[in-house]
Formats: C-alpha cells, sequence, structure tokens
C-alpha cells in the first residue's frame, strides 16, 4: 500500500498531471510506503529543485535516510516517466503495487 503526499501547492497539479504542465519548482512529492501487516515501509520522495531538476530521496522503513539507496536508479526510471518525471494519479493505484519496483 501506497500513499502519495506532496506540498500543498502542488497537491492540484499532481491531480491533474498531464504532459507538458510540469510542477512547479519546489515541489515536493512522496510515497510513503506501509508492510503489508501495516508497520512503515520506506518513503520515496523527490524534489524539485530551483533547476528544474528533481533529487531523489529514499529512507527505509525507520525512516532514516537509506544509505544502499541506488538514486540514480529512481533516476533512470523516472526519467522514463510520461509526465516531468512523474508517472503521476492515474499509475498509483492505492491497492498492494508492485513497489518498490524490481529493476
Ligand atoms: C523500475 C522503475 C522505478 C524505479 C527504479 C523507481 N521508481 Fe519511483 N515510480 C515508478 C513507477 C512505475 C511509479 C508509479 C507508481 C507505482 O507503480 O506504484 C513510481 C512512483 C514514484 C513516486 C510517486 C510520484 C509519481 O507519480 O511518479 C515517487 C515519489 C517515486 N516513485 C520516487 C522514487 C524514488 C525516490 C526512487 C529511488 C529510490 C524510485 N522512485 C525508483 C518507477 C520507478
Amino acid at each position: 500500500m501506497v500513499r502519495i503526499h506532496t506540498n500543498p501547492e502542488s497537491a492540484e497539479a499532481y491531480r491533474g498531471l498531464s504532459p507538458g504542465r510540469p510542477l512547479a519548482l519546489g515541489s515536493v512529492v512522496s510515497a510513503v510506503h506501509q508492510q503489508p501487516n501495516g508497520d512503515a515501509g520506506p518513503v520515496l520522495a523527490m524534489v524539485k529543485g530551483a533547476d528544474g531538476r528533481w533529487t531523489y530521496v529514499a529512507t527505509d522503513s525507520s525512516g532514516y535516510l537509506d544509505p544502499d539507496a541506488d538514486l540514480g536508479l529512481c533516476a533512470r526510471c523516472h526519467e522514463e516517466a510520461p509526465c516531468d518525471g512523474l508517472f503521476g494519479p492515474r499509475f498509483v493505484t492505492g491497492e498492494e503495487s508492485s513497489f518498490p519496483p524490481t529493476p
């Protein structure tokens, strides 16, 4: 199970995400995972910098930055995403998904 959060200013834009309508600079989008037993899972987040590029962040399930996360891999997948580096709400079912994706 995964919940997506954004900064309040970008929530509307994320909901209406479509190609050619990028999120504003400074946007934050996070995917908060929950394990099947209800415990907290990892949090994967993306922050859009002043240069318009996304920075990727990953925590482990205890909420600490995950030193083993391969952030280069995040970028590789998300550069292929349909809208501004994002897959968007259409792809996030809210049900148990295949996330975290296996390369
Ligand atoms: C194998 C491809 C792949 C990799 C690697 C990957 N992602 Fe994703 N990501 C996806 C897909 C597909 C979705 C759409 C949601 C889903 O499938 O649950 C997604 C959704 C997201 C979302 C929700 C926002 C959106 O609409 O795109 C965030 C935030 C996110 N990923 C962050 C990360 C971070 C941080 C990493 C690296 C630690 C990462 N992702 C690695 C494919 C990938």
